[in-house]
């Protein structure tokens, strides 16, 4: 048995058709088609469908998914009564786990395992994601909730049920195009735990469940969430090398930076990075773009690490009035099409995803009964 570098660094698990990374040229394709091609020109809709089925949709294709995404919006009203029950401190993302997971629940058809009842569920579960987010956020602030729109695209709907208003035609532009750069990224840790469930025919939601769990911590999805704290801690662009400075004394690692993959630019980065400035611009709040751009200068200079797809989405995020603690749901919503896609690859053609362990520990040890232990 040979063993792996320590977090299965550069294995090949899978063959997979959906995303493909390279990771020296700062290039990223779904199912071959360029992520900047997808941010310039596409919806998120339309992404999620190429995720799932392949290809591009033609216009009719299109237009039934879109409706699709607007019929799938509400919740059940007994998972509202759920949510209520939590205390109102539960993070987000904890609420997110729980509800996707009991949303098994309040599905008719969840023994009917065809393929065809799958891709329902790629799609409820996508659609429906917002309406989780964007309701916990109005329970925990006392407030009612809000309907879903039954006319406007995923980011407009998102962002109204978010805020209660309907968002200006960039800043909901913004959120598509944020959308679309989080929906895939090959066998990140989320994915690879969606995979691995799926891959001992658990059902839809629980993979989606355990690859929520996946990323909600501070070295995958949570960093998004981590890097707008440390924004608002240097708060000025005068501080930002001193603080940077002092973080890599201390070793600290700079949320935001680095990438298992990639060695060069993040192509999600570039558009998110743009996305930054011009937000701030219009807020005429140019502060956390100005400090990104430091501390990523300062990070590229001093320890040769990338921006990554966190950093700059933070600044943006922030600069659309999200709270702090809604920026991992928000990946976890779009990152739902890319779960859901790779789940559906995994039940095509599916083996358990059992590996071994290199066993480290002692060969024998005696039982002692316990009245002789010291
Ligand atoms: N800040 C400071 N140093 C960092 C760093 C960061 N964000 N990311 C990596 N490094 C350094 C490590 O300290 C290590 O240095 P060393 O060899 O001198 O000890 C080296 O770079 C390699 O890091 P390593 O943790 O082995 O890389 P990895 O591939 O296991 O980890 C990440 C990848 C993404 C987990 C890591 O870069 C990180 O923790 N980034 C911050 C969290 C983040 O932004 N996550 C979102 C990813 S999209």
């Amino acid at each position: 048995m040979s063993t792996t570098g320590a977090g299965l660094e550069d294995v090949v698990a899978t063959t997979s058709s959906i995303c493909d990374l390279d990771g020296k040229l700062g290039k990223l394709t779904y199912f071959g088609v360029d992520i900047h091609d997808l941010a310039q020109h596409s919806s998120f809709e339309e992404t999620a469908y190429l995720l799932w089925h392949g290809k591009l949709p033609t216009r009719a294709q299109l237009e039934e998914v879109q409706d699709q995404f607007i019929k799938q919006r509400p919740l059940p009203g007994r998972l509202v009564d759920i949510m209520r029950l939590l205390p109102t401190t539960t993070t987000p993302m904890d609420v997110l786990r729980t509800s996707v997971s009991a949303l098994a629940a309040f599905d008719p058809d969840l023994n009917d395992k065809s393929e065809a009842a799958n891709q329902q569920r790629t799609l409820r579960l996508t659609a429906v994601l917002p309406t989780i987010v964007a309701s916990w956020e109005n329970i925990r602030n006392g407030k009612d909730l809000v309907i879903p729109l039954n006319d406007s695209n995923h980011a407009t709907n998102f962002l109204y049920m978010l805020t209660g208003k309907m968002p200006d035609e960039y800043v909901a532009h913004v959120l598509d195009v944020a959308l679309i750069l989080h929906a895939d990224h090959e066998l990140n840790a989320s994915t690879f735990a969606a995979r691995v469930s799926a891959g001992t025919k658990a059902d839809m939601y629980a993979s989606v469940t355990a690859a929520i769990s996946a990323l909600s911590g501070p070295l995958h999805g949570g960093a998004n969430e981590q890097v707008i704290r440390m924004l608002l801690r240097i708060g000025e662009p005068a501080h930002a090398e001193a603080y940077i400075h002092d973080a890599l004394e201390r070793k600290e690692r700079v949320m935001g930076f680095g990438h298992r993959v990639y060695r060069t630019d993040d192509p999600r980065a570039t558009h998110l990075r743009a996305m930054s400035e011009e937000l701030g611009k219009r807020n005429n709040d140019t502060r956390w773009y100005e400090i990104s751009r430091i501390v990523e200068k300062y990070m590229k200079e001093h320890k040769g690490l990338y921006a990554n797809v966190d950093f700059y989405s933070a600044s943006v995020y922030y600069s659309l009035d999200v709270p702090i603690d809604l920026d991992t749901p928000i990946f976890a919503s779009s990152r739902t099409a890319g779960w859901t896609a790779h789940i559906l690859e995994q039940y095509a053609n599916n083996r358990l995803i059992r590996p071994r362990a290199d066993y480290t520990g002692p060969k024998v040890t005696e039982y002692v009964a316990l009245n002789k232990r010291g």
